[in-house]
C-alpha cells in the first residue's frame, strides 16, 4: 500500500513538510493574543506542559496510525477498525470549518502587508484603524477573497511545491527577524513589564478556561485532531524515526510561537494600555505591532516585511488544509480534483463571509454568545477537536493498543524512549483532562455553570 503513495524524501523532508503546515497563523497570531488573555506566564507553563505531554502522544499516534495503514485519516480509522471510522469523519470537519475564518485572518495579513508595503504603515498605527477595516463590509471581503483565491488556485494547479520552496526560504529568516523585533522591543520602556507578565507564572490567573484554550491552541497550533498528521504519517518512510521527528516537529512549533509572544507581549506594555490591550482578542497582532513598527526605525520596510513573511506562512497552511478538504471530496464523492475545488472554494466563501461580516454590521448577531469567528473558532478548537483528540485516545489505548503505535515506532531498530510517558498519557491522563474540560468549557459556553 504505503509503495503507491508518495514518499518523504528522508527525515529532514518529513519534518520540514509536517512543520510547514503546523507553522502558521496558530503560532504568531493565535498564541499571543491567548497567552495575553489567558494569564501570561500561566498561560505559557500551562501550554509547555501539555506540549511535552498530550502533544508529544497524540502526534506520535497520529503520525504512526498514518505510517502504520498508509491511508488518510477516514479510511485510516475505518481500516483499523470499521465501527471507528466515524472518527476519520470527524476529524475531517476540523478543516472544512477552520480554513473559511483562517482566510478571514489571512486577508488581514494581506492587507496589512499591502499598507506596509505602499508607505501607509503609519496610517495602521492610529488605534482605531484596525476596528475601522474590519468594521467595514467591502474591503475585508476582498482581502479574503484574494487570499483564498492565491490559495484556490494554488491547489487547482497543484503547484504547492513552488510555494513550500519559497517558504522554505523565507521561514528561516521570519525567524531571524522577529528575533529583532523582539529585541527591539524589549529596550523599550515598560516592556520588562511585559516580559514579567509572559514568563513567570502567576498561579492566580490560573483557571480551567487557562486548561482548556491552551489544549485548543496546542491542537490547532500543531495540526492535531483533524487527521492532518495521519495523512502526513502515511508519507514517511519505514526507516525514518518517529519518536525524533515528533520531538523536532513540536520543538519548532512551540519555538515560533513563544517567539510570537516575545514580540507582541512585551510590545502590549511598552506602546500601549496593557488593561486595555491583553484582552483584545484576535486583532491583538493587528493592533500592537504596527505601533512598535512606528516607533522603529526603518520601521516602514520591517513591517512590510514581516507582513509578507506572515502571508507565505499563512498561505503553506491555507494550501495544506485546502488541500485536505479537497481531497476528502475527492475521496467522498468521487469528483476529479478540479470539480472538488470549486465545491470547496463555495463552502470557505459561504462560511467565510459571516465570519467577515461578524466584525461589522453582523456584529449583533450572535450564536451563544459569540460573534461568528469566535463561534467557528470555539467549535472546531474548543469542541470537536478535543472530542476527536479524546475518541484517538480511547481507541489506541483500549481498542487498537497502544502496543500497536509502539511496534510502528519502533520499525528498523528504533527504540521509543518515551513510552512510558506515552502509555499513561494515551491511557490515562489526556482521556481524563479531556472529559473533565469538554464537560465544563460546554456548561460555560451555554451559561449553565460559570467558571
Ligand atoms: N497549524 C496551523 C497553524 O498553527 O496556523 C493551522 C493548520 C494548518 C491546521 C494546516 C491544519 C492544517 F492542515
Amino acid at each position: 500500500m504505503e509503495k503507491q503513495r508518495g514518499n518523504f524524501s528522508g527525515r529532514l523532508g518529513f519534518i520540514m513538510a509536517a512543520a510547514g503546515s503546523a507553522v502558521g497563523l496558530g503560532n504568531i497570531w493565535r498564541f499571543p493574543y491567548l497567552a495575553a488573555q489567558y494569564g501570561g506566564g500561566i498561560f505559557l507553563l500551562v501550554y509547555l506542559v501539555l506540549a511535552v505531554t498530550f502533544g508529544f502522544a497524540l502526534m506520535t499516534a497520529e503520525i504512526s496510525i498514518g505510517r502504520k495503514t498508509g491511508l488518510s485519516a477516514v479510511e485510516a480509522f475505518r481500516k483499523l477498525d470499521k465501527k471507528w471510522g466515524f472518527v476519520g469523519y470527524l476529524s475531517a470537519l476540523v478543516p472544512v470549518i477552520i480554513l473559511p475564518y483562517y482566510s478571514v485572518i489571512g486577508g488581514w495579513v494581506t492587507k496589512y502587508f499591502w499598507v506596509f508595503a505602499s508607505g501607509e504603515g503609519i496610517a495602521a498605527a492610529s488605534s482605531d484603524y484596525f476596528g475601522g477595516f474590519v468594521s467595514q463590509i467591502g474591503q475585508p471581503i476582498g482581502w479574503f477573497l484574494a487570499f483564498i483565491g492565491i490559495t484556490a488556485v494554488i491547489v487547482w494547479f497543484g503547484v504547492e511545491k513552488g510555494v513550500e520552496r519559497v517558504s522554505k526560504i523565507l521561514m528561516p529568516i521570519l525567524v531571524i527577524l522577529s528575533m529583532f523585533i523582539a529585541a527591539y522591543a524589549l529596550t523599550m520602556d515598560g516592556a520588562m513589564d511585559g516580559l514579567k507578565y509572559y514568563i513567570i507564572p502567576n498561579f492566580s490567573h490560573f483557571s480551567v478556561k487557562t486548561v482548556l484554550a491552551a489544549m485548543g491552541q496546542l491542537f490547532y497550533s500543531m495540526s492535531l485532531a483533524m487527521g492532518i498528521m495521519i495523512t502526513y504519517g502515511s508519507y514517511m518512510r519505514k526507516d525514518n524515526s518517529i519518536e525524533s521527528s515528533v520531538r523536532h516537529i513540536e520543538i519548532f512549533d512551540t519555538g515560533i510561537a513563544f517567539l510570537a509572544g516575545l514580540m507582541i507581549i512585551p510590545s502590549i506594555f511598552a506602546v500601549g494600555d496593557p488593561e486595555q490591550l491583553l484582552e483584545k482578542g484576535a486583532s491583538l497582532m493587528f493592533e500592537v505591532l504596527p505601533q512598535l513598527f512606528l516607533a522603529m526605525p526603518a520601521g516602514q520596510f520591517v513591517g512590510a516585511a514581516f507582513f509578507i513573511m506572515v502571508f507565505f506562512a499563512a498561505l503553506t497552511s491555507s494550501i495544506s488544509l485546502m488541500e485536505t478538504v479537497v481531497s476528502i471530496f475527492m475521496d467522498k464523492f468521487h469528483w476529479n480534483r478540479k470539480l472538488s475545488c470549486i465545491a470547496v472554494f463555495a463552502i470557505i466563501i459561504l462560511l467565510g463571509i459571516p465570519s467577515s461580516l461578524g466584525n461589522g454590521v453582523w456584529s449583533g448577531i450572535k450564536i451563544i454568545g459569540m460573534d461568528f469567528l469566535s463561534f467557528f473558532d470555539f467549535i472546531s478548537n474548543s469542541v470537536i477537536m478535543p472530542i476527536v483528540a479524546l475518541l484517538t485516545c480511547i481507541f489506541v489505548g483500549y481498542v487498537l493498543k497502544t502496543s500497536a503505535i509502539e511496534h510502528e515506532v519502533e520499525v528498523s531498530g528504533h527504540s521509543f524512549k518515551a513510552r512510558g510517558l506515552f502509555r499513561i498519557v494515551i491511557k490515562y491522563f489526556a482521556p481524563i483532562c479531556i472529559v473533565l474540560i469538554l464537560i465544563t468549557s460546554v456548561l460555560d459556553a451555554f451559561g449553565i455553570f460559570k467558571l
